[in-house]
């Protein structure tokens, strides 16, 4: 090797352990490997900026690369036979068990909601593929795994309305029959923005007039429950940690409602809430929901009140979006959580939204609902879907076999 090769073999090196190298906290396990792997989450965010500022394409379109890389056909196997179907219009991917139940078993079922944002992520993705099954296999359940539809094509209420769509259909005695399922024993669940969507559509569901059916539970994996306060001390802790950093949690909030940036912007600052949102702001305070030591290091300060800079017609429907209890189910009076299904719900110490499930499981607890709260002190947002090769986290089995064990025993 010539002297000048090994100069830029040096300089390659330096600059990519340069770039891969990020402060993660020493607790973390497998640090090396999360900084790997969010190296190429990194790589790909800065590739969809750049995309977006060259007007090839927009920042979310190229990010659903990860959703693609992911995808697999979904096939049935030894144990397992899946479905592809439409439920009232909704793409669903159904598991079931091959073994038949006996004719008096009836079996538990679970409405799965994946998580990414509300804008990327699918059922078909291989860590909801694999975690679908294990339900099937280990719980003896039927599990529908909701294709909703994504934004920015589909703004909010789209999401919410299709997943609302399909748990409404499959909660009638005579399509619960269909699959075997005992009517008892139904559960909605989802990870991240999935468990948003099952936390909302929990509470939603007890307004529904008629229903024949109702949830037994509610497995809510490091759940998004507010969009109010988006410098919660997680968010301000964690602004930076992999998979999920505070940018990125801003971008899906406001595409979530919008592709308007200017929301964008006034979510950054936290300067978003306007007069009409502001008597919403108890419900997310989290120097009252927030236990001692979570909030002991931070000076609470509400968020300021100056609005997204924008028309009034914009302005309106957008402070409406975002204090819609469907998009933000943390937004509710207690009588409107006290009859809601007993919940189990995943913190992680280094996750933005660590907040905000922590707040909801306050929240919840205060109005009486049994609340099962495993927090992981070395978690990371996402934890749970590195499940399967090459980016395999000894976190993400621990995980699953909580929840495993947890829908055993409660459903
Ligand atoms: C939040 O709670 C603190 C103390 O519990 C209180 O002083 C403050 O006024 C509250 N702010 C809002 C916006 O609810
Ligand atoms: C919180 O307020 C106290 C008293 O004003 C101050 O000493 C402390 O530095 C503040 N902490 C933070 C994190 O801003």
């Amino acid at each position: 090797m010539s002297l000048r090769s090994i100069i830029l073999f040096i300089a390659v090196c330096s600059f990519t352990a340069y770039y891969i190298y990020e402060p993660i906290p020493d607790e973390i396990e497998e640090r090396w490997k999360l900084m790997l792997t969010n190296s190429f989450f990194r790589s790909l965010s800065h590739l969809a900026d750049l995309s977006e500022f060259l007007g090839l394409k927009d920042y979310m379109g190229v990010m659903y690369f990860i959703t693609l890389a992911e995808e697999i056909a979904p096939v049935s196997d030894k144990h397992v036979k899946v479905t592809e179907m439409k439920l009232d219009g909704v793409d669903v991917l159904l598991y079931e068990p091959k073994q038949q139940a006996g004719d008096h078993d009836l079996r538990r079922a679970i409405i799965y909601f994946h998580g990414g944002g509300w804008c990327l992520g699918s059922s078909r993705m291989s860590p909801y593929d694999l975690l679908a099954r294990t339900m099937v296999t280990e719980v003896d359940a039927v599990v529908l795994s909701v294709e909703y539809r994504l934004a920015p094509p589909h703004h909010f209420p789209v999401a919410y309305e299709d997943v609302y769509r399909v748990v409404k259909h499959f909660l009638q005695k005579g399509v619960l029959a269909q699959y075997s399922v005992d009517p008892e024993r139904v559960a909605v669940s989802g990870d991240s923005a999935g468990g948003n969507l099952a936390a909302a559509v929990s509470q939603q569901l007890q307004k529904e007039p008629g229903l024949q059916v109702k949830l037994k539970a509610q497995a809510l994996l490091y759940p998004v429950t507010q969009a109010l306060d988006l410098n919660t001390p997680s968010y301000q802790q964690n602004q930076d940690m992999p998979i999920l950093t505070r940018t990125l949690m801003v971008r899906f909030w406001s595409e979530y409602f919008t592709s308007d940036k200017a929301l964008f912007r006034a979510m950054m600052t936290n300067t978003h809430n306007s007069p009409e949102t502001s008597s919403l702001l108890k419900f997310v305070n989290w120097s009252t929901f927030l236990p001692e030591a979570y909030h002991r290091k931070y000076n609470y300060s509400a968020p300021a009140i100056d609005g997204v800079k924008g028309g009034a017609a914009l302005k309106n429907r957008l402070s409406r979006s975002f204090t819609d209890p469907r998009a933000s189910p943390l937004l509710v009076p207690d009588s409107a959580l006290r009859s809601l299904p007993k919940a189990y719900v995943l913190t992680c110490e280094y996750d933005v939204l660590r907040d905000d499930g922590l707040m909801y499981v306050t929240r919840l607890r205060a109005a009486g609902v049994e609340v099962t709260h495993e927090h992981y002190d070395t978690g990371f947002h996402g934890a749970l879907m590195f499940n399967t090769w090459p980016t395999e986290f000894l976190i993400a089995r621990r995980m699953t076999d909580n929840y495993i064990e947890w829908l055993k025993q409660n459903l």
